[in-house]
């Protein structure tokens, strides 16, 4: 790790001339060139035409496209052009916006495949190492290029000090998720100035530092929190147990150890929730980086995103929602309230998944794994989220709609054996979707021509009407403006109360 104190541009600056010229010196410039070629992916060329019939009897083709896997896509860039029609489609549901190569996943089959690999060989065989490998590079590593990308992150894991002094800014108490955004976005302030979105050199920089970076924003977000002293990685440590040991080491106790196996389990979290192609929170990323804004700001943006309970945010409500069933007994009655639409059943459904999760499997092994070995076999939320799933996959409700166990059903329960805090497992699923985020964004911001993300609307909005003076307008919203009447002091100063 260099410790060297240069300010942050000088520090960037003296990565990428020592990066730029060990590239040179490895003479395999036209190698590297072909690598960055090989991951930018294009549109398939159109072998067949669809025809839609449009209500006053105009036809017009259209290009069928057709991916590796998955469905066939019926181009419609140009459908406004011919018959002066959009699509509607809130929430994407049948909507590609992008050609990629990092993920794929098959919702009927409950497959995932990461570059072509299952999800399954990966977790079994790989660490997260490899794993971030594999994704920003499109290729498993070996031994020796392991080596170098695993050096490449450890000496790019320390934050700039500065960083370190806004978490002071951050009222106690506050939500670690609250506090990354703020830190990641707070990235750019370190690095704009020094990074040019279109060299594929420095794209790749970026996403070497935010890989390494993560671990110790994530573990300071909890330790600021908890009025804890920083601690700093160590080389002699691997990334994952790096973020344990930053999380949890206590600085008095020379002989404090990371448990090796509770950090395997960690790794295995990290992986399963690397990527998972056009989610919510990737297509923000790649919507804000259409953008051309920094990938740090890009990220920041995934990160709000992942942070509501219909995505990342699900882990932490599916305790919550334990914490509130407390027994078997209350079952019955909360799967009434479920199917009343009262509320949902948090870890449970998927916009693609529509037989199973592949990932809840594995995460179903680990719970068993990790809770035998902190001697918590007959954990009271294992067995009340065991008898929760047994209930609803039962019941004709979930049946009917393809409702199973996502990958953060049973992922709160490992974290929480792990000893992670319920707030802090949101940032965790942010850390490992780090590398999924800015390999896609990377992917994005590669492509010749970027498209700017801005999709169409179906108004149903007012007509134009007759500007009215304001003299002359109703009180439509008395009781509205009345919750915002600003409140004055004892003096007259406005008081303000966020
Ligand atoms: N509990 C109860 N009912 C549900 C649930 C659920 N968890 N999920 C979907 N449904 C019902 C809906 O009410 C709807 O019923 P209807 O046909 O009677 O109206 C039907 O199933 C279809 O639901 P949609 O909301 O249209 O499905 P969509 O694909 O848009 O939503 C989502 C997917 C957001 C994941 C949803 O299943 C959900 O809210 N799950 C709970 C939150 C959760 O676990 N999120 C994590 C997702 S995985 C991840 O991001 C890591």
């Amino acid at each position: 790790m260099d410790l060297v104190c240069h300010s942050p541009k000088l520090v960037h600056r003296s990565s990428l001339t020592r990066h730029k010229q060990e590239i040179k010196e490895s003479k395999d410039l036209t190698k590297i060139e072909q690598i960055y070629k090989d991951l930018v992916p294009t549109a398939p060329e159109s072998k067949e035409v669809c025809k839609v019939t449009f209500p006053d009897g105009k036809i017009i083709e259209l290009p069928i496209l057709l991916g590796t896997l998955g469905p066939p896509m019926i181009d419609v860039r140009n459908l406004y052009g011919k018959s002066g029609y959009f699509t509607f489609d809130p929430g994407f549901t049948n909507t590609g916006s992008c050609v990629s190569q990092i993920t794929y996943i098959d919702g009927e089959k409950g497959e995932l495949l990461y570059r072509g690999y299952k999800i399954q060989d990966i977790a079994e065989n790989c660490d997260f190492i490899e794993t971030c490998y594999l994704l920003l590079y499109g290729e498993l590593p070996s031994v020796e290029d392991k080596k170098k990308f695993d050096d490449e992150i450890k000496h790019e894991m320390l934050v700039h000090d500065k960083l370190i002094s806004f978490y002071k800014g951050f009222q106690s108490g506050a939500h670690p998720m609250a506090i990354l955004v703020g830190v990641v976005g707070a990235l750019s302030s370190f690095m704009y100035d020094g990074l040019d979105i279109e060299d594929p050199i420095q794209r790749e920089y970026a996403a070497i530092k935010l890989i390494a970076k993560m671990p110790m924003i994530a573990a300071i977000s909890f330790r600021t929190a908890m009025g804890l002293p920083i601690i700093y990685p160590r080389n002699d440590l691997t990334y994952t147990e790096n973020f344990l040991y930053m999380m949890f080491a206590d600085p008095m106790d020379k002989d404090w150890q990371v448990d090796k196996l509770l950090a395997d389990v960690l790794d295995k979290i990290l992986i399963l929730h690397a990527d998972h192609e056009q989610n919510a929170s990737t297509a923000t990323v790649r919507i804000a980086g259409s953008s051309l804004a920094n990938p740090f700001a890009c990220i920041a943006a995934g990160i709000a995103s992942l942070w509501g309970p219909m995505h990342g945010g699900a882990n932490e409500a599916v305790l919550n929602m334990l914490d509130e069933i407390q027994i078997k007994e209350n079952i019955p009655s909360t799967i009434d309230l479920i199917k009343d639409k009262k509320f949902r059943l948090m870890g449970f459904g998927h916009r693609v998944y529509k037989n199973f999760d592949p990932r809840a499997g594995i995460m179903r092994t680990l719970c068993h794994k990790v809770l035998k070995h902190i001697g918590s076999e007959d954990d009271q939320f294992l067995e009340l989220s065991m008898e929760l799933e047994k209930c609803a996959l039962e019941d004709k409700y979930f049946v009917d709609r393809k409702l199973y166990p996502n990958v953060d059903y049973y992922s709160g329960i490992v974290l929480k054996a792990i000893g992670i805090p319920k707030d802090m497992f949101t940032v965790i699923f942010a850390l490992a979707r780090s590398i999924g985020w800015i390999s896609q964004w990377r992917e994005m911001i590669s492509e010749k021509m970027i498209k700017i993300g801005r999709p169409r609307q179906l108004y149903v909005g007012q007509k134009e009407r007759k500007f009215m003076n304001i003299a002359d307008r109703k009180d439509n919203f008395k009781e509205l403006t009345s919750i915002f009447k600003v409140k004055k002091g004892k003096k007259g100063f406005t008081i303000y109360n966020p």
